[in-house]
């Protein structure tokens, strides 16, 4: 198997200066984190607020640079602070917001978002282009006349559909997904679940899925990394992680979520009649 994303020790701290009454310090964000994802395949991070997941993810998606450590996609390491980021590089991994709203700008058509990273890292002629945005809003579940509107006469669920799509024009190999369901009703999730899944199928898309909702990781993920103050406490298998969880940390996380299947339903309204 191909490892499309491997990360080696990394770290990442930020400086955050003083002022008149707080002495400068060193926020340790991530300490040290180490992962691999293979080509088709699903890694959740997981961790409460502030442990270093959207810091991870920037680093991923080479936005920021770790403070050490080594990061290699397809093979090659990637070191932003000592190589020009070539557009080849920077197609290979996109990212994808918790908030679809804050990423397309409002006065912006969906064809015209659909397109710029197009006209930005390729020659494709306008014609070519507009083929290939359409071609792209079908496969997201989206038709060929939302083309011509713009982000606000869209619902939440559409919106990302939207963000996905826009992550997908450049064929990436790698889709860094920052809490993408977060921010949408119950139905609407399992809709943009099924069609990343479908996505992922289809392209062989690897991804980096990044929640706080064990529900939503269960169903995604093939391997779970779980972060706690900058540290992955626990990585392995969806199942190894889910049956046995090793780290103390682990076990509260999964005992403060209520299981919603069927047989612990029953059992706990059979505790509450006995009661
Ligand atoms: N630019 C920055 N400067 C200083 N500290 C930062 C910066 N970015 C993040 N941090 C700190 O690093 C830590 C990790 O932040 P990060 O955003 O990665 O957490 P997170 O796991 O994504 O949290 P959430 O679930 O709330 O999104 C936090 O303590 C945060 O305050
Ligand atoms: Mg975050």
């Amino acid at each position: 198997m191909t490892k499309v994303l491997e990360a080696k020790n990394l770290v990442r701290d930020y400086h955050v200066p003083g002022s008149l009454f707080k002495p400068a310090r060193t926020v340790h964000a991530v300490k040290g984190v180490s992962f691999s994802v293979e080509q088709g395949k699903t890694l959740a991070i997981v961790g409460e607020s502030g442990c270093g997941k959207s810091t991870l993810a920037r680093m991923v998606t080479m936005i920021d640079a770790p403070t050490a450590g080594e990061m290699l996609i397809d093979g090659e390491t990637v070191d932003i602070t000592r190589q020009a980021m070539t557009p080849k590089l920077r197609r290979k991994v996109q990212i994808v917001f918790q908030n679809p709203y804050g990423t397309l700008n409002p006065r912006k058509k969906i064809g015209d978002i659909l397109g710029e990273p197009l006209i930005i890292n390729t020659s494709m002629s306008a014609a070519d282009r507009k083929d290939k945005a359409m071609a792209m809003l079908k496969k997201v579940g989206l038709e060929e006349k939302h083309y011509a509107r713009y982000p606000h006469m869209f619902s939440g669920g559409q919106r990302q559909r939207i963000a996905i799509a826009r992550a997908l024009m450049l064929n990436p190999r790698l889709l860094v997904l920052d809490e993408p369901v977060s921010a949408l009703d119950l139905s609407v999730q399992a809709q943009v679940l099924n069609l990343l899944a479908d996505l992922q199928d289809e392209f062989s898309l690897t991804y980096v899925f990044i929640s706080h909702d064990l529900s939503v990781v269960r169903y995604i993920a093939d391997e779970v990394m779980v972060m706690y103050y900058g540290e992955a406490v626990e990585y392995g298998t969806r199942d190894a992680v889910f049956s046995d969880p090793q780290h103390a940390y682990t076990k509260t996380l999964f005992a403060a979520t209520p299981r919603a299947d069927v047989e612990s339903i029953k059992a706990r309204l059979a505790r509450k009649s006995a009661a």
